[in-house]
């Protein structure tokens, strides 16, 4: 057989390993300790949906139209990774019938999403969300609550230097007649915009304004702003969500382009960004109002509000802020048998494992190899036995800090590791 290269992982994914899980299990840890203070309920739901539901989220949408993994499985179901959750979770919340327990529903999942976007640092194809999401409400409280949520997770894992980006985007009522006069705004302009804006001009113009193109930039100071020609349930949710951040001392910027990538968003949308952070950037959490979604779906109209954060982008901050979080050994002892003695090396591993985490050296090497080793794993005791030690079921416990090495009955151990 001719050797091949080995298999390296896909492109765009990344391996998340144990020398990083302190921080990722601080900021997962923090992220559902703050849920829970707020009264949210832990869900998970699959990794694979079919299209069709995540299609319903928005077909112009960036993560549908071009970056969505779809597959045909075994049985010619078309099928989709997930690119995100909000769908899913409302699908769950009809399924599982918790529309008819109490309202609003709150639930919080973790998990990875998938999307085939150009990765690069901070933008993965497989990444991980804290999703937030309270369904069956549409009370401006809850869009607060979840603004206030994400906060409060961001500063409690260390972030506390962070942007705040607020807007609405009206409903089903205003947005339509507002978007005509985006479209009406635009067209003189088409021939001066770049091949992306030109097809959204027609299909998705609300995108227009949150371009990027730098020749594009100009245009938006005359646009027209949807918080001009909201509708009154619209003005008056917006009035009393701004006045329940302010009671809230929530310090928030107006971002009148801010209009999120997903289609299903209807009034408030909101992102967090770092702080400080100048140019292109890419948020940390961000959500929105989604009273449209359910019906989208096909299920009874049902308001929500929710955010995603994400936490490879937040671990990323956490470890670049240089925390204190370190990595500790995987073992406190390591359990060093001379020869053949593994009934007994594991024996003795399980005595200790009453008090301590403990591996075991099972390889057949000297005993200067399996000290080099237990340095390497940073175990903070080595029980060694020797055979003439295993016949009178005692070990000889070394503490590797001092050197100091006594002698012990297996049975004792447990007290002297305690
Ligand atoms: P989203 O803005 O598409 O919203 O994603 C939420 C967060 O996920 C982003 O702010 C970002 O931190 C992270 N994220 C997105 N794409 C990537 C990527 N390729 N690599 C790394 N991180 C990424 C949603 O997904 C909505 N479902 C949020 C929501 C929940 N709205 C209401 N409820």
């Amino acid at each position: 057989m001719p050797r091949s290269e080995p298999i390296k992982a896909v492109r765009g994914v990344r391996d998340i390993l144990p020398a990083e899980m302190p921080v990722w299990r601080a900021a997962q840890a923090g992220a559902a300790a703050v849920a829970r203070r707020y009264g949210y309920e832990e869900i998970i739901t699959p990794i694979i949906e079919h299209a069709e539901l995540i299609e319903r989220v928005g077909e112009d949408t960036d993560a549908v139209a071009k970056e969505l993994y779809r597959f045909d499985d075994r049985g010619g179901r078309n099928l989709a990774l997930r690119p995100e959750a909000t769908a899913g979770v409302v699908r769950a919340y009809f399924e599982g019938a918790l529309n008819q327990g109490a309202q609003p529903s709150r639930l919080y999942l973790f998990g990875p999403m998938f999307r085939y976007d150009r990765p690069q640092k901070g933008r993965y194809r497989q990444f991980y969300q804290f999703n937030v999401e309270a369904i069956g409400s549409a009370a401006p409280g809850l869009d607060t609550e979840v603004v206030e949520l994400a906060g409060d997770w961001l500063n409690e894992v260390g972030l506390q230097d962070l942007r705040l980006e607020l807007n609405t985007i009206g409903d089903g009522k205003c947005r339509p007649p507002y978007l005509e006069r985006l479209k009406e705004y635009y067209r003189p302009l088409k021939s001066q915009l770049g091949g992306d804006s030109q097809l959204r001009l027609e299909r998705n113009p609300l995108r227009l304004l949150d371009s990027k193109v730098p020749q594009e930039q100009p245009f938006k100071n005359g646009a027209p702003k949807i918080i001009d020609h909201l509708c009154d349930e619209c003005a008056e949710h917006w009035s009393s969500v701004r006045r329940l951040l302010d009671a809230a001392s929530i310090e928030y910027q107006l971002n009148p382009y801010l209009v999120r990538g997903l289609d299903y968003y209807t009034r408030t949308v909101f992102e967090f960004y770092p702080g400080g952070a100048t140019g292109q950037q890419d948020a940390l959490a961000s959500g929105g109002r989604y009273d449209g979604l359910a019906e989208a779906e096909g299920w009874p109209s049902t308001p929500g509000v929710g955010f995603a954060g994400g936490l490879d982008r937040v671990t990323e901050l956490i470890a670049a802020a240089g925390s204190e979080l370190t990595t500790s050994s995987p073992a406190d002892v390591l359990v060093l048998p001379d020869g053949e003695l593994a009934v007994e090396a594991a024996e003795v591993a399980r005595i200790c494992r009453a008090v301590r985490s403990v591996a075991v050296d099972y390889e057949a090497k000297s005993l200067r190899a399996k000290m080099r080793s237990a340095n390497k794993l940073g175990a903070r005791w080595v029980v060694l036995i020797s055979a003439e030690d295993a016949a009178r079921r005692v070990a000889q416990l070394r503490e590797m800090s001092t050197g100091d090495q006594v002698e012990l009955a297996w049975v004792e151990l447990p007290t002297r590791l305690a």
